[in-house]
């Protein structure tokens, strides 16, 4: 099921995926962190990937981010039109082209399928999140995240999500201290895999992960090596697809 190889790619792309211990890993040639396009090329193999595993696919969940916006924006004109996209969490922190909600509705779009929203901001407090989450349209999509079938994430490197997210520099100093380096859907993990911080209140949580089909990882440029590396729990029923930049990267590290 080789859907992209370019020679010497393939025995990177084999040592890689034994070093993550992933379910598989499919590399995209350049490095992001140099070339931009690179990314849209990536959302394009990325596209490739999910594609065949569709027929299987009831609901998909996306992350926000510019690596699953390329995704989307890479992904062909196709009809599922029994195919259900959620956001895979609030996702108000990003821009409004690469939130979840918006990545949803789009990707909705590209498949002729269905899409349900989450109107609602990545943090807050947990008085007010028990109140909203009670809402029965609220409730509804909760448990249409929570019964997804695929997952499709964006990971980022712990300290410029933070930065990113506008974290206080007090918050950005305790996920230092707290050996922060990856960053899925609101989870901050350290090297070993420990989950050290989370902001997700709101949306996918991790311990339905185990249930979902497909995990699809996506992730350009060697600066998210470490990040990916760190992903202990979820490395292993995950399929990445990640350029060479962050598969030459995660190598020298080993
Ligand atoms: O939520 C964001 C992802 O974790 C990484 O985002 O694809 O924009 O780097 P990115």
């Amino acid at each position: 099921n080789m859907v992209y190889d370019i020679k010497g790619l393939e025995s990177l792309r084999q040592t890689v995926k034994d070093i993550l211990g992933a379910r598989d890993v499919f590399i995209v040639p350049g490095d992001a962190d140099t070339n931009p396009y690179v990314l849209k090329e990536l959302g394009n193999v990325a596209s490739k990937v999910i594609l065949p595993l569709l027929q299987n696919v009831r609901i998909i969940a996306v992350t926000g981010g510019q690596t699953v916006k390329e995704v989307v924006d890479n992904f062909p004109v196709c009809s599922f039109k029994d195919i259900l996209v959620v956001p895979a969490r609030g996702g108000i922190g990003q821009e409004v082209e690469k939130q979840a909600n918006t990545l949803a509705a789009n990707l909705a779009k590209k498949l002729g399928g269905r899409y349900k929203l989450l109107h609602l901001p990545d943090t807050m407090d947990e008085e007010i999140y028990n109140l909203i989450a009670k809402k029965e349209e609220v409730q509804d999509v909760l448990n249409d995240i929570n019964n997804a079938d695929m997952l499709i994430f964006g990971i980022g490197n712990a300290i410029e999500m933070a930065k990113r997210r506008k974290f206080s520099q007090e918050m950005i100093n305790k996920l230092c201290q707290v050996g922060a380096i990856g960053e899925i859907f609101g989870y901050y993990f350290d090297r070993e895999g420990n989950i050290v911080y989370s902001t997700t209140t709101v949306g996918i949580k991790l311990e339905k992960i185990k249930n979902i089909k497909y995990m699809i990882g996506v992730a350009g440029g060697a600066h998210k090596a470490e990040a990916v590396l760190s992903l202990n729990g979820i490395k292993h029923s995950s399929i990445f697809v990640i350029d060479e930049g962050i598969a030459r990267r995660i190598v020298d590290i080993k």
